[in-house]
C-alpha cells in the first residue's frame, strides 16, 4: 500500500488545471495618508512594518458577493466557458454577505450558473489554496467537469477602523479561477497540495462575537467584539515558519528544489513575512511576487491577485511552475504546487 508519506503527490484521479483567471478590487481606495487621520499612525510605519501604501475599500452596500460576482463573470468569460458550463462552486470567505444562506448560493444566482452547486469555505487566509484543493479534487474524480473558485473578502465590514494594530492592514477585494479537467500535458496541471490546521491558534486571530458563542448583544457591540483582533507577532512568527515549512514539504516530495520554481505566490499578509519565509526557503527574490503595497491583505483574495498581477507583468507563462502558500486565522496552513496552463 501507498503511505502519505511515500506517495509522491496528494493529487490522485485525472489531471486537473487553472484554464483562466480573473480578479477585480473596488474602485475607492484609502491610502496611509487618510489612515493618518483616522488614527494614531505614520506613513513610514506602515511602509516600514508592513509594505502597504494603499487599499481599496467597498462603499455602503456592497458585499462579497458583488466583488466575487465581478471576478467569476470574467474568469468564467476568459475561460470560453457559459455559466451554465460550472458544475461546482466554492467561495473561500469569512465575510459572508450574511451567516446564511451562504455566499456560494448569492453568487450562484448573480452569475446564472444555474447547473452548479457549491458551498463557502471558511479557511481565512488560507482560503483561496484551501478551494483551489477542493475544487481540484471535485473534478479530479470526474464529478464534474469546471468548476469556479473564488477568494473573496469585504474585510473593511469586519475591522475596527479606531485599532490601529489591524486597520492599516487589510483591503477588500475578489480573486476567481476555472479550474477544468486538463485535456492534456499542454493545459497545465495542478500537480500537488499539502494543508493543515491548528487550532490552538485560535485565540492569536479571530473575530469573538457574531457566532453561537458570542450571538449579538448590546454588551458585544459596545465591547467591539465583532471586529478583527490580533496577536501580530504570534501571528507573524507562525507565518514565517509554516510559509517556510509547508513550501519545502511539496517542493521536496515532488522532487524539487526552489530553484526549480518559476513564480512563488505567497499570501500576502505582510511584506516581511514573505521576505523572511522565501529568504529562509532559499527561492530567488526575483521569483517572489509581493504586490501588498497596492492592495494591503485581502485575506482569501490576495493570491488571485498576485497571480492576476504576475500574468499581466509577464512573470507567469504558460507551462511555468508555481508555488502557492498561505497562513492563516485557525491557524490554516496550505500549499498548492502549479504548472500554469495559459
Ligand atoms: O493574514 C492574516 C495573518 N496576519 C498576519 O500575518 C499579520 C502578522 N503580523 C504582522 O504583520 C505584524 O505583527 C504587525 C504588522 C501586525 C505589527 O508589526 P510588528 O512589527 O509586529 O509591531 P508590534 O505589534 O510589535 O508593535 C510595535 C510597536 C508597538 O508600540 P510599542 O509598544 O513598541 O510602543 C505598537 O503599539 O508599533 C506600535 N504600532 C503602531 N504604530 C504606528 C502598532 N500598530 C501601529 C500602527 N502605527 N499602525
Amino acid at each position: 500500500m501507498v503511505t502519505e508519506t511515500k506517495r509522491r503527490t496528494r493529487c490522485g484521479g485525472r489531471p486537473t488545471t487553472i484554464r483562466s483567471l480573473a480578479t477585480y478590487v473596488p474602485p475607492r481606495v484609502l491610502s496611509n495618508a487618510d489612515l493618518e487621520k483616522m488614527v494614531d499612525t505614520s506613513n513610514e510605519w506602515i511602509l516600514q512594518r508592513t509594505g502597504i501604501r494603499e487599499r481599496h475599500l467597498v462603499d455602503p452596500g456592497v458585499a462579497t458577493s458583488d466583488l466575487a460576482a465581478h471576478a467569476a463573470t470574467d474568469a468564467i468569460a476568459r475561460s470560453g466557458l457559459a455559466p451554465d458550463d460550472l458544475g461546482f462552486i466554492v467561495v473561500g470567505t469569512v465575510t459572508p454577505d450574511m451567516m446564511f444562506p451562504s455566499t456560494a448560493c448569492l453568487l450562484q444566482h448573480k452569475i446564472g450558473a444555474h447547473r452548479a452547486w457549491g458551498f463557502d469555505l471558511s479557511a481565512a487566509c488560507s482560503a483561496f489554496t484551501y478551494a483551489l484543493t477542493t475544487a481540484s479534487q471535485i473534478v479530479s474524480t470526474g464529478a464534474h467537469e469546471h468548476a469556479l473558485v473564488v477568494g473573496a473578502d469585504v474585510m473593511s465590514s469586519i475591522i475596527d477602523y479606531q485599532d490601529r494594530s489591524t486597520c492599516v492592514l487589510f483591503g477588500d477585494g475578489a480573486g476567481a479561477v476555472i479550474v477544468s479537467a486538463a485535456a492534456g500535458p499542454d493545459d497545465g496541471a495542478i500537480l500537488d497540495f499539502e494543508h493543515e490546521i491548528d487550532g490552538a491558534g485560535a485565540p492569536a486571530l479571530c473575530m469573538p462575537a457574531g457566532g453561537s458563542l458570542n450571538p449579538p448583544t448590546h454588551e458585544t457591540i459596545d465591547r467591539r467584539m465583532h471586529y478583527v483582533k490580533q496577536d501580530g507577532a504570534t501571528v507573524f512568527k507562525f507565518a514565517v515558519r509554516k510559509t517556510e515549512e509547508i513550501a519545502r514539504r511539496v517542493l521536496d516530495r515532488n522532487g524539487l528544489t526552489p530553484r526549480d520554481l518559476d513564480l512563488f505566490v505567497s499570501h500576502q499578509a505582510n511584506q516581511r513575512i514573505i521576505l523572511s519565509a522565501t529568504e529562509k526557503l532559499g527561492v530567488d527574490p526575483a521569483k517572489v511576487i509581493i504586490n501588498i503595497a497596492r492592495f494591503g491583505n485581502t485575506t482569501a483574495a490576495t493570491i488571485p491577485l498576485a497571480l492576476n498581477d504576475a500574468v499581466a507583468s509577464k512573470r507567469l507563462k504558460k507551462g511555468d511552475l508555481v508555488l502557492l502558500a498561505s497562513v492563516g486565522a485557525g491557524f490554516t496552513v496550505g500549499a498548492v504546487l502549479v504548472r500554469w496552463g495559459f
